[in-house]
């Protein structure tokens, strides 16, 4: 286990999703402007990052100087409570001041049948009567109660002097939710799910909001949706995306990036699309 760092730190849950990945590029070359080449005072940037994988790769740097000064530290978990809690504490042993989570966890299919249940896959559904109980206890699990498991448990992280953030700083956790999950914008229908348990992660973030506004004043809670973009999530259903319209991971952690960077605390939660668009909840 390394020693805890005085550098800012960027947390990723969930960082096999192809969207992490581009927002792990992202960070570290966004770091790398902004460091003067060779300079031997530059900040470190630490990057933690967590997954059910055993391993995420940071990308490569050109600079081998500027290498040095990102510090990478994986940690994995099944996403179990008792897994997250256990992460949360290791994490609190090595990492600085924490400016920056994205938690990346979510599920639409599973094309695989169950190994141990032989249960089998999950689609979207279509119409009322593909409802399916053990289809919507994996959905809300991935989708609404591991994000928020992991708020609870970052909670009291966020909130010691040596994780914490000071008044001249923020720290903006954005968590991807998705525009399916506005009650109010609901017009097609289907995906039951899906969307429910987006709006469930939805009310989640609003109330956790709520409670940092008391607790947590320089923290930003975002509910991001990235717009329909080329991941394995999206892959079955990208036939019918209208030309232009599906985006890039690259393209959309940039946009998450500059949106992190633009947010200011303001004791609420936002919705907001890649554009930086408010959604109605
Ligand atoms: N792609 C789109 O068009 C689109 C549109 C709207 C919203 N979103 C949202 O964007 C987020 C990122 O998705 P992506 O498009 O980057 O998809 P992706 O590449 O397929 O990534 C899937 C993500 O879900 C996690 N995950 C998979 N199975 C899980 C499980 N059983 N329990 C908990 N976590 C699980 C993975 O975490 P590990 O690292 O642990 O494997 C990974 O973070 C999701 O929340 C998704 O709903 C995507």
């Amino acid at each position: 286990m390394s020693e805890p760092t005085s550098a800012q730190t960027i947390i990723v849950i969930g960082a096999s999703s192809f969207i992490a990945q581009a927002f792990i590029e992202q960070a570290c070359h966004q770091h790398a402007k902004q460091q003067q080449p060779n300079s031997p005072v530059a900040e470190p940037l630490q990057i933690i990052t967590v997954s059910r994988q055993a391993s995420i790769k940071l990308p490569v740097l050109t600079d081998s100087e500027l290498a040095g000064r990102i510090n990478h530290q994986h940690f994995r978990c099944d996403y179990q409570q008792a897994s997250i809690e256990q992460c949360v504490s290791d994490i609190a042993k090595i990492a600085g001041t924490v400016t920056r989570i994205v938690m990346c966890n979510g599920i639409l299919h599973s094309k695989n049948q169950h190994i141990s249940t032989n249960e089998p896959g999950l689609m979207p559904e279509k119409r009322i009567e593909d409802i399916d109980a053990h289809s919507l206890e994996q959905l809300f699990y991935a989708n609404s109660i591991v994000p928020m498991l992991w708020l609870s448990a970052l909670t009291p992280l966020l909130s010691q002097p040596r994780h914490k953030v000071s008044a001249e700083q923020k720290c903006v956790i954005s968590i991807l939710s998705a525009r399916v999950g506005s009650i109010s914008d609901n017009r097609l229908g289907g995906w039951y799910g899906y969307r429910a348990s987006k709006a469930a992660l939805n009310m989640l973030i609003k109330t956790t909001a709520v409670e940092y506004a008391r607790r947590l004043k320089r923290v930003k809670l975002i509910a991001f949706h990235p717009g329909t973009t080329d991941t394995p999530l999206s892959k079955p259903f990208q036939a019918n995306v209208p030309q232009g319209k599906l985006f890039t991971p690259a393209f959309v952690a940039s946009q998450l990036q500059q949106i992190m960077d633009n947010s200011e605390p303001d004791g609420e939660a936002s919705y907001l699309d890649w554009q930086g668009e408010p959604i109605n909840w």
